[in-house]
């Protein structure tokens, strides 16, 4: 028996980096996939298939984040597809400029994407729980909420205040919402990826110093890959992780250790 054989797993930002290796590794534990994004998901859905997953795509702006959309989204995961046993919190923006010229529609954009919208989608996901979820779910059946947050969780970064700003928030919003539902069998944790070889960090890639200067600092010295947080993941999206609550656990080669 796969371990995620039955389970239904929501997962934001899935066409593409993360979230698309977070999807193709649910697949092949057997589970049924709902993946939102703005752009094209046929990339993604033809992995979940070929891994063996079932395969359910949401079309949806997250930066335009409200409570409604939040709601409206996680109904269309249930009427589709029954239940929801993990969301995956991952679709995030980044956007680069001098602190003093950062424009209000970036700082707003970053912000409803990174932050708003998973505190409302986990909020429609646990309230779905609570009234309903698990009187239909196994006895020792729980909610899995992660979070992606990142080290701008724990560091100040250079010309990426809101970014900072949402990922600091982001692992606020893990704590508290852990500390009031770890007795409702809803687990609420994330994880803070380090330098992940995605598009979210080709520029770096590409200026030789940048690069080089983030090489030397990693213990590992190599950037991860989108791989190495989907393992994390299906970890605390499984009972393996039902006694953590509100963790953040550094995905990093050691960065943060140094
Ligand atoms: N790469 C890294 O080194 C790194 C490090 C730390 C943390 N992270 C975090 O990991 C997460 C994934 O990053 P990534 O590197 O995989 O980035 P990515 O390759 O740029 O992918 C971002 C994903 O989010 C989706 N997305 C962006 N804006 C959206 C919106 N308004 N509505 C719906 N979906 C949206 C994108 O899909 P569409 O464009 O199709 O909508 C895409 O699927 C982010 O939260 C990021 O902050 C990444």
């Amino acid at each position: 028996m796969k371990r995620f054989a039955e389970k239904v797993v929501v997962v934001t930002g899935a066409s593409r980096g993360i979230g698309q290796a977070i999807c193709a590794a649910f697949a092949r534990e057997g589970a049924k996939v709902a993946g939102v994004a703005r752009g094209d998901l046929v990339e993604t859905e033809t992995k979940v298939k070929n891994a063996g997953g079932e395969w359910l795509g949401i079309q949806a702006d997250l930066s335009a984040s409200t409570q409604a959309a939040a709601a409206e989204l996680v109904g269309q995961v249930l009427e589709r597809a029954g239940r929801i046993d993990a969301l995956v919190n991952n679709a995030g923006i980044i956007r680069r400029a001098p602190a003093a010229e950062y424009s209000e529609a970036d700082w707003n954009e970053v912000l409803r994407t990174n932050l708003s919208a998973p505190f409302f989608l986990s909020q429609s996901a646990a309230k779905w729980w609570l009234a309903a979820g698990r009187e239909k779910s196994a006895a020792e059946a729980r909610l899995k909420i992660v979070n992606i947050a990142s080290l701008l969780s724990f560091q100040g970064g250079i010309l990426v205040p809101a970014y900072t700003a949402s990922k600091h928030g982001l692992a606020g919003v893990t704590k508290a919402l852990a500390n009031e539902w770890a007795r409702e069998r809803i687990n609420v944790n994330a994880i803070a990826p380090g330098y992940i070889a995605t598009e979210n960090t080709r520029a770096l890639r590409e200026d030789a110093r940048r690069n080089q200067a983030i090489l030397d600092r990693i213990p590992e010295n190599r950037w991860g890959a989108p791989e190495d947080i989907a393992g994390g993941c299906l970890f605390l999206a499984s009972a393996d992780s039902d006694y953590l609550n509100g963790a953040i656990i550094n995905i990093d080669g050691g960065w943060l250790g140094r």
